[in-house]
This record gives C-alpha cells, sequence and structure tokens, in this order.
C-alpha cells in the first residue's frame, strides 16, 4: 500500500521516534514503505516520513541502475562515525524541490535489527553512508534542514514554500 508522505513543516517531521518492536504489523510497514519509495521515486524513507514515530527506515541505494535491493533497518545505532568528513547534495522526500549540501562523517558503522530479527553490523561508505546518516536522522526528528546554514535553510525554505 502506498502510504502519503509527510512534507516539512509538519511537526512530526521534527520529532524523535521510540524504539520499534518487530511484529507483523512492523513488517507490514517495512513493505509500505519501500512501495512508498519506489513510487515516489526516493533511495531512503524513513517511518515518521509516513507518520510513524518508530525507529524504522527503508533504503535501496543502486536501484534505479539495477536490481532492487531492499534493505529495511530496525532501530539502528550509529557505533563510529570517521574523523573523515564529506559533503555532497541531498533530496528528501519530505522536503520536495530544493537539494541541500549537508556535511557528515564521511564513513559510518552502524548495528541494526533486521525485519528477520537478526542483528547486524556494517560498515558504509559513499552514497550508502550519507543515505543511512539521513535516514537516521529522521528518526532524531532532524531534517537536512537543520543541519545546514542559516542563509542556505532561508534559500531552501523559500524554494520550498514558493
Ligand atoms: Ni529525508
Amino acid at each position: 500500500m502506498i502510504l502519503p508522505i509527510l512534507r516539512w513543516p509538519d511537526a512530526r517531521l521534527s520529532t524523535t521516534c521510540a524504539p520499534a518492536v518487530l511484529s507483523d504489523a512492523l513488517q507490514a510497514l517495512a513493505e509500505d514503505m519501500l512501495q512508498t519509495m519506489y513510487a515516489a521515486q526516493g533511495r531512503g524513507l524513513a517511518a515518521p516520513q509516513v507518520g510513524r514515530l518508530v525507529r524504522l527506515f527503508v533504503m535501496d541505494i543502486g536501484w534505479k541502475d539495477g536490481a532492487r535491493t531492499p534493505v529495511a533497518m530496525v532501530n539502528p545505532e550509529v557505533l563510529r562515525v570517521s574523523d573523515e568528513r564529506a559533503s555532497g547534495p541531498e533530496g528528501c522526500l519530505s522536503i520536495p524541490g530544493p537539494l541541500t549540501v549537508v556535511e557528515r562523517a564521511a564513513e559510518v558503522r552502524l548495528r541494526w535489527t533486521g525485519l528477520d530479527g537478526a542483528a547486524r553490523e556494517e560498515d558504509f561508505a559513499g552514497f550508502a553512508s550519507v543515505c543511512v546518516q539521513h535516514e537516521i536522522d529522521h528518526l532524531d526528528g532532524i531534517l537536512t534542514l537543520d543541519r545546514i546554514g542559516p542563509e542556505a535553510r532561508a534559500r531552501a525554505e523559500a524554494e520550498v514554500l514558493a
């Protein structure tokens, strides 16, 4: 089922999400979120973007270039970040229009639970690193707009509200 995607400045996008509990309902939510993400031409989608304030996100960074490889992360945690920083333009399905350049750690190590209940740990670099940090930010109520300077934010807000 394709779900409506909340748009900034909806207050639910600025809320810290609660830990997710594995259940059939959570599985169904993850499936709906993937369907919603693909339909919206996105590469990542976090539960609060569809109004569910739990720590779950889905992503598939390469699907536009080949086969679909969907990933769902339940209760992801950042275990380590690199000192090296990287920045690039980021889009967000909840902030249609502007791409905002956000500085982040170049590499991160995450731990999360899969929908099968298994604990996983993995290092991410490149665009995957950007994507997981962007989605985890959503779970903490942080948007790209919150990570850029006031001038860039004012420009981006004007573009969204135009
Ligand atoms: Ni986003």
